[in-house]
């Protein structure tokens, strides 16, 4: 096999499996935001990349898209359910968002969660060139690091966390926890969201594993350091803004526009279809401003497009079931023939029509629960090239550290929001302005590739760190 100098190790391939026109099975680039982030870094150093299709085919060879090496990884249904609908996404992801759902704790998911993770360590470590980088990607494989370490003591190691660290309160009640932190500390860098997370996850460190910490350090009784730092994540912003200048985005933006009966304003919502997102709150705020007379249908349409997400699990079934019976509710009490109050989609689309519907929105509602930074947000601003458009945004979304020119909510508070809507809704044109300026400012000067280079010259110096020492 060919050795690599960089390898990115990531539950999922940045690719979707789709059927050509033809008939024919192919691979398209997928248009989620961990893929926008990474790819720039891949490009150069020449990377591969290992992940799950998305399937459970038993056997697919490496493979080339656009230029990228990617390995897949084969999964089982056993697996894809323990490993990927269980402890990663039925355990760890209500754990580490806030228990908004309730994690549940099955020995048998833990079982397969090891074995996983033990595959990617064993597929990353065959890949690697002597003295290569490994980059360890989110909560799916927090054991690799360690199992990685053990292969292949060579290898410089960063791991980066793409949702919330849970505080240490919410992370003891793991079973496995101690496993889970000695998983990461075989990383060099362990990257966070927010300095809080990075905060969380040393304190934890001292107090569960016993080892000796000072600031954002971690030394380890072999003689190893691990550096515990914030990297907030965020996306090509001039890609962005570029397909925003598009002729053809404008041109759809527009038709959207007219295909909604030219509202005077227009409220959107896109999300993984996800309890952590706060989609039912917001749509019933919406309502209730509607049939209050705050607002009319005349006057503003609420566009929600929901992408499918993780359809085999409960909660995300349950959800799923909510959010059609309110939105049938609200349109079947506040619409009118021909002007819904909302305008709901179950489905994903791709960046340029992404890109359009932020152009078309007046107000764009993000508003999780909970929520390790949310690009969405971001992309919005992006894409808003005259200045204009009001974000609403959850206080709980990382992105909410930077976005300080948001209208700022708590998800919880139902009339602190449907306040926040009404305000974003009637705000002077020059308010809105100078907020967007303020929010494009920030975006244009911290976007991805200011991220990528961030962590890769950190985890650099990491590995120095460990060098001068030895
Ligand atoms: C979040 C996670 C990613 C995950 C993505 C989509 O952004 O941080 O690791 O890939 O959601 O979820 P899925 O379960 O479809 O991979």
């Amino acid at each position: 096999a060919v050795a690599h100098d960089l390898v990115i190790v990531a539950n999922r391939l940045p690719v979707d499996r789709v059927t050509e026109k033809n008939g024919r099975a192919a691979w398209r680039r997928s248009p989620g935001g961990l893929v926008s982030a990474i790819e720039p870094v891949m490009r150069a150093h020449d990377g591969v990349w290992i992940g799950w299709s998305g399937g459970n085919e038993a056997r697919l060879k490496p493979f080339t898209v656009d230029g990228l090496h990617l390995v897949p990884m084969a999964m089982s249904e056993t697996e894809i359910s323990e490993h990927y609908e269980g402890f990663s996404n039925g355990t760890l992801w209500p754990l580490y968002h806030d228990l908004i759902a309730k994690p549940e704790f099955h020995r048998e998911w833990w079982d397969t969660y090891v074995k996983v993770n033990r595959r990617f360590a064993e597929k990353a470590a065959d890949l690697a060139a002597d003295g290569a980088t490994v980059w360890v990607h989110d909560y799916q494989l927090q054991l690799v690091p360690q199992m990685l370490r053990e292969l292949r003591p060579d290898l410089r190691i960063g791991f980066y966390l793409h949702i919330p660290f849970p505080p240490t309160e919410l992370f003891q009640q793991l079973p496995w926890r101690r496993q889970i932190l000695e998983g990461l500390l075989g990383a060099d860098l362990v990257g966070f969201q927010l300095p809080g997370a990075a905060q969380n996850f040393v304190r934890l460190v001292r107090q569960r594993v016993g080892h000796k910490t000072h600031r954002d350090l971690v030394y380890l009784p072999d003689g190893r350091t691990v550096r515990a730092a914030a990297f907030p994540i965020s996306i090509d912003a001039s890609g962005f803004e570029e397909l925003a200048r598009s002729e053809a985005v404008t041109a759809r933006a527009a038709e959207i526009r007219e295909a909604l009966g030219n509202p005077r304003k227009i409220f959107l919502g896109i999300d993984r279809l996800d309890y952590t997102k706060g989609i039912y709150a917001r749509l019933r705020a919406f309502g209730e401003l509607v049939s209050e007379g705050a607002l009319d249908v005349d006057d503003a349409v609420f566009v929600q497009v929901a992408v499918p997400s993780r359809e085999r699990v409960e909660h995300y079934r349950n959800l799923r079931d909510d959010i059609d019976r309110l939105v049938g509710r609200l349109n079947g009490d506040l619409g009118r023939i021909g002007t819904p109050a909302i305008s709901y989609m179950h489905t994903s689309y791709p960046r340029e029509e992404m890109a359009a519907l932020y152009r078309a929105a007046d107000i764009m509602v993000v508003t999780p629960y909970r929520d390790g930074m949310n690009l969405v947000a971001k992309e919005y601003v992006a894409c808003r090239i005259e200045d204009d458009g009001a974000l609403v945004l959850s206080e709980f979304a990382g992105a909410a550290e930077e976005l300080r020119q948001a209208w700022l909510v708590n998800p919880y508070d139902m009339n602190g929001m449907k306040a926040a809507l009404l305000e974003a809704f009637q705000a002077q044109p020059k308010e809105v302005t100078r907020r967007m300026r303020a929010m494009r400012k920030q975006i244009a000067q911290h976007d991805v590739k200011a991220w990528a280079d961030s962590f890769m010259t950190e985890l650099e110096l990491a590995e120095d760190v460990q060098h001068t020492k030895t």
